[in-house]
């Protein structure tokens, strides 16, 4: 696979490495840190988890894992267990990849990183380094080492670094294998090298003290939920003004000191990283008595998106009580099977919620959920719809047979909240098409603004200065 292409060049010192916890992060550095040459002995204490990596398996949709899991598993370079003492077992450098989850607060619940230090640190027999790759607020790693040398037998020292993890969902293997950066904040210059010395050389490093490498993920997800966001306030102005929001993106985008990555405008970011992690980038600023006023507009221009949509679903039906409504993707966005925080399951219970029939479709999420009814395959899906909804730009959607899925609907609204419709290939199907920022039926008239007397001579001249 093109992501492992590189990994064959770069060269580092085999290093025996405990990962506790096998879940997105911790799985993929896992296979990643055997692939590059160590020695890796993952914890992992969900029993169905643990019993699924112990037959070979992969418990999560993510391309390129299973190839790794294939050539290290059961080697010397891989293996998986829930024993730390089994684990830490001749093992200074341990790899913390645990959860972070939100509280109720937006402020992140950091028991699980502090009960798997313990257990690591009660077991080891020489020092240890832990290395942070969950999420935490700038301070936790200090607050960790202070908590983790409680734990220590006699003797032995504990270090803690951080080392956050950008990867995303979807293309962890590759964001692994080409970072954009390796971060290391570490305040023990002695130990400094058996961090940096996981990774190849070559690999972009920024090394600074340990509270500035953990500011740096919450900035780093703080600043694209924001460029996300005033993509989506741009799609909303285009909307009302008429404009066409991927014209306008794509002009902004390039502008070299702009960029068009992230810029595309839909139904609000999800996942487990971005909004957990501007929530609490703004319980961090909120501790030290700041208000992080962009951060926070752009939740609310987040959460608008949602709403946009049930009022345009509100407009097109009327009321939606009793009305059928089909969703076409889940997952909260393409190339995972992830629904955490996921707007199309969001809309999926808020459209339940109003009385709506909901069915949907996705080509790998299954989410419990008694909101919707699931179905394998989309066009049976629509049968009977009032609307079609599209909140997963999933491939398979923008191949969809539009003239098939009208004749399996009732209706003929569908509204595109990730724009993967070609306006021009359904102009020949009966379909009121609603996306962002773009192709709106006429019930959104564009207003005429600016006045045309503001460009009359007659406009007396000094108008615009006593406005
Ligand atoms: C993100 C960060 O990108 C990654 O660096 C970090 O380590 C974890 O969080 P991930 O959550 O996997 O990764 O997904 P990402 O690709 O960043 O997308 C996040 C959300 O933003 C998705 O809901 C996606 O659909 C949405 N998005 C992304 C947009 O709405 N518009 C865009 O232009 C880009």
């Amino acid at each position: 696979m093109d992501s492992l292409k590189k990994t064959s060049v770069p060269s580092v010192r085999a290093t025996k490495v405990c990962v506790v916890g096998a879940g997105y992060v911790g799985l993929t550095a896992a296979v990643c840190l055997a692939e590059l040459g160590h020695s890796v002995v993952c914890v992992e204490s969900n029993p169905q988890r643990l019993a699924a990596l112990l037959r070979g398996e992969v418990p999560i949709h993510e391309p390129g894992i299973d190839e790794l899991m294939n050539r290290h598993a059961g080697t010397e370079r891989l293996s998986f267990t829930d024993d730390v003492e089994v684990a830490m077992d001749d093992v200074q450098v341990v790899l913390l990849c645990v959860g972070t989850p939100p509280r109720p607060d937006g402020e992140p619940d950091l028991r699980q990183l502090g009960r798997a230090a313990a257990g690591v640190v009660s077991a080891a027999r020489g020092d240890v380094l832990l290395i942070v790759k969950s999420t935490v607020p700038p301070g936790s790693c200090e607050a960790l080492e202070l908590l983790a040398a409680g734990h220590a037998r006699e003797g032995v020292n504990v270090v803690v670094a951080s080392n956050p993890e950008f990867l995303r969902e979807g293309q962890a293997v590759w964001d692994f294998f080409n970072p954009d950066r390796v971060v290391v904040g570490i305040d023990d210059p002695q130990m400094q090298d058996l961090v940096t010395g996981l990774y190849p050389a070559q690999w972009p490093l920024v090394l600074c003290d340990r509270r500035s490498a953990e500011l740096v993920k919450y900035a780093a997800n703080t600043f694209l939920a924001v460029k996300i966001s005033f993509a989506n306030e741009v799609a909303q102005l285009c909307e009302a003004l008429g404009a066409d929001s991927q014209k306008v993106l794509a002009g902004v985008g390039l502008d070299a000191r702009i960029g068009g990555a992230f810029l595309s405008p839909g139904p609000g970011f999800g996942g487990s990283c971005l909004p957990k992690d501007l929530g609490g980038f703004i319980a961090v600023a909120q501790s030290v008595g700041q208000s992080a006023p962009l951060a926070r507009a752009a939740q609310v221009v987040n959460s608008e998106a949602l709403d946009s949509i049930l009022r345009k679903l509100e407009v097109a039906l009327g009321s939606l009580q009793g009305k059928r409504i089909t969703i076409l993707g889940l997952a909260f966005k393409p190339g995972t099977g992830d629904v955490r925080f996921s707007p199309g399951l969001g809309l999926g219970e808020a459209l339940a919620q109003r009385g709506v029939l909901v069915r949907a479709h996705d080509p790998v999420a299954a989410p419990v959920t008694t909101s919707m009814e699931l179905v394998s395959d989309p066009y049976q899906a629509v049968v009977g719809a009032d609307a079609l909804v599209i909140m997963t730009a999933w491939p398979q959607y923008r191949e969809l047979d539009h003239e098939r899925l009208r004749e399996e609907m009732k209706g003929h609204v569908v509204l595109d909240a990730v724009n993967v419709v070609g306006i021009d290939e359904v102009a020949h199907v009966d379909f009121d098409v609603y996306g962002v920022g773009r192709g709106l039926s006429t019930d959104f008239a564009p207003v005429l603004w600016p006045p045309l007397e503001w460009m009359l001579d007659s406009e007396p001249h000094n108008a615009a200065v006593s406005r």
